[in-house]
């Protein structure tokens, strides 16, 4: 597949996807979908020395302003479709095993809030705005929106948020924990990407295990301690953990392999 609404720009083995639709303030339409599907599914997984994934938007006042609305008139009885594909591509970036760090750099509105949620970390500009204005629409969230904004803020503010429509800015986000870091417009990509150096420097199985264990909490059926201890006993059974606990008792830096 060809990338014509990504941009991608690889660097020290850091992905930054850039959402590339300014003028529509980088909305969400089928072909992006497309595009974020195919990437985080087929292309990722085989670059072998990714170390992480920064999302941002294009320009300076979008993250992504939610799916593309002007698509909406054609939807009837495609609805169910529409959030289940949003879905399991979002679910892709969240059970991603590399760390996936939003940059909201602007607007991250309704399928943009969503899109933020299910990245691992959030880093927020000063100018950032959340919301989740789909019941201006008549709708309601769709690409999982319900339930990670339960889950980062509890109940009674994730009702007020998809209820009210309001939105709130980047240190309203902060207070209420929706964001990791407030940084000054323009430092939303390098903050991102500082954070993917330092999550870098451990154990690259011990990282996929982390998100794999604190996932574990959120799935239906899935006992997340029994999941951590397994997970556990795995990562004991690394090279990586023999390199980790060497190092320290040599005391120099552990230098992991993945392995
Ligand atoms: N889908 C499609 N196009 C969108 C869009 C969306 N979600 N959000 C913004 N755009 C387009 C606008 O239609 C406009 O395009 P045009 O110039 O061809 O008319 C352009 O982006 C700029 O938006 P505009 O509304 O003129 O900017 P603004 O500064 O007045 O308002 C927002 C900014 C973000 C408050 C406003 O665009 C908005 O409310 N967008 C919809 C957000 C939303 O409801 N998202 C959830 C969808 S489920």
């Amino acid at each position: 597949m060809t990338y014509e609404n990504l941009l991608l720009t690889y660097e020290n083995n850091i992905l930054l996807v850039t959402f590339n639709r300014e003028k529509a303030l980088n909305a969400l339409n089928t072909r992006t979908m497309q595009e974020l599907n195919y990437l985080f599914a087929e292309d990722l997984p085989t670059r072998k020395d990714l170390k992480g994934i920064v999302l941002t938007g294009a320009g300076d006042r979008a993250f992504v302003a939610g799916a593309d609305i002007k698509e909406f008139l054609d939807l009837d009885n495609k609805g169910q479709n529409m959030a289940q594909y949003g879905q399991d591509t979002f679910f892709l970036i969240e059970r991603f095993p590399k760390p996936v760090i939003a940059a909201v750099n602007g607007f991250a509105l309704g399928g943009g809030c969503e899109l933020a949620m299910a990245c691992h970390l959030r880093v927020a500009g000063e100018k950032a705005r959340f919301g989740q204005p789909e019941v201006n629409l008549g709708i309601i969230p769709g690409y999982g929106g319900t339930q990670r904004l339960t889950q980062l803020i509890g109940k009674s503010k994730a009702l007020e948020f998809c209820m009210t429509a309001d939105m709130i800015d980047a240190p309203e986000a902060y207070r209420l924990g929706l964001v990791n870091y407030v940084v000054p417009a323009g430092e939303e990509v390098n903050r991102a990407k500082s954070l993917i150096e330092k999550i870098g420097t451990k154990g690259p199985i011990a990282i996929a295990k982390v998100i794999e264990s604190i996932n574990a909490y959120f799935e239906d059926g899935v006992d997340g301690f029994a999941y951590e201890i397994k997970a556990f006993g795995e990562t004991t059974n690394t090279a990586d953990f023999r390199e980790g606990a060497s190092a320290f008792v040599e005391k120099r830096a552990a230098e992991f392999k993945g392995e």
